[in-house]
């Protein structure tokens, strides 16, 4: 393989900006992976790539970005045909042919897959979000010459999850970490916690995901902690995620991040955010 994966989509809270100082806490040396808040995937593929003989467990809940993994691993010709009809309409009319695939809804999953990535790489952000309940409504993105297809990238991500080493699973972080052992490393990267009411987080929250979810992974956090399993956790620089990891102060670690999230170019400034790790 001659390119290396990446994610193929710019997801809520993406790792990728972060990957270097994430990296400096990854463990030289574990069995198996897990990762339950997976997204675009920014970490698991850069450690795929590195580290061989280590089996793989990669989830999330979003059942339309799990489904999006799947196809790439499974149907990567007719997903590449799809997009690149969609991206020869696109150019012809930019806006007229977002806002018509936008308001459709395909039951077929190749056909549902590329609308996701399509309107991903096109709209306003760049930050297409499905949830179980929200309608998507966001614009129009600005860009100019928008690489909907991918072509490359898609590749390189179909051959590395050809794998039987790599599981990519549709479920919750408390059933995706069920299995997890002494000389395991969890890497965990929920829904932030926000930090107060007035800061503009709602765009990469995902409202679902709510304290008592924080307190229900804090409570796996300390089972896998005693199975002997290494955790990396990142979260806001919050009260409530200070307070509920005080027992594990020691391996709080507060890094400066420029998250790029909000669309507001003013606020692109760096924010604190923690990694919390138990070794
Ligand atoms: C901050 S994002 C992860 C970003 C990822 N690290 C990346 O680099 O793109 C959090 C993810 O958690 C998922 N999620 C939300 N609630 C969940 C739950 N209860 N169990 C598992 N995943 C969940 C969301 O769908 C979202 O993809």
């Amino acid at each position: 393989m001659s390119v290396v994966p990446k994610p193929f989509v710019k997801w809520a809270g993406g790792k990728r900006q972060l990957l270097p100082i994430i990296e400096k806490h990854i463990p030289d040396e574990f069995n198996r992976y897990f990762e339950p808040f997976l997204g675009g995937g920014a970490v698991f593929f850069h450690l795929v790539i590195q580290k061989k003989q280590v089996k793989w467990f990669v989830s999330d809940l979003n059942s339309e970005l799990v489904l999006s993994y799947i196809t790439i691993r499974d149907k990567i010709k007719e997903l590449i045909e799809s997009l690149e009809s969609h991206s020869t309409s696109y150019f012809k009319n930019p806006s007229v042919y977002y806002y018509k695939v936008r308001d459709t809804n395909p039951k077929n999953q190749v056909d549902k897959v590329s609308r996701l990535l399509f309107l991903n790489k096109t709209c306003f952000n760049g930050l297409y979000r499905v949830n179980s309940k929200g309608k998507f409504n966001v614009p129009l993105g600005k860009y100019v010459n928008p690489n909907i297809v991918n072509k490359e990238n898609l590749l390189a991500v179909h051959y590395t999850l050809q794998s039987k080493d790599i599981s990519i699973k549709h479920h919750d972080f408390e059933d995706a970490l069920k299995n997890v052992e002494k000389g395991d490393f969890v890497y965990l990267d929920p829904p932030y916690q926000p930090v107060s009411n007035t800061a503009n987080f709602t765009s990469y929250t995902d409202s679902d995901f709510n304290y008592k979810d924080q307190e229900r992974l804090f409570g796996k956090f300390k089972s896998l902690d005693k199975k002997g399993a290494k955790i990396l956790l990142s979260n806001s620089k919050s009260k409530e995620i200070m307070h509920l990891y005080q027992e594990f102060s020691k391996g709080i670690i507060e890094i400066n991040a420029n998250r790029f999230i909000n669309s507001v170019s003013g606020k692109r400034t760096g924010h604190i955010e923690l990694l919390i790790k138990n070794y």
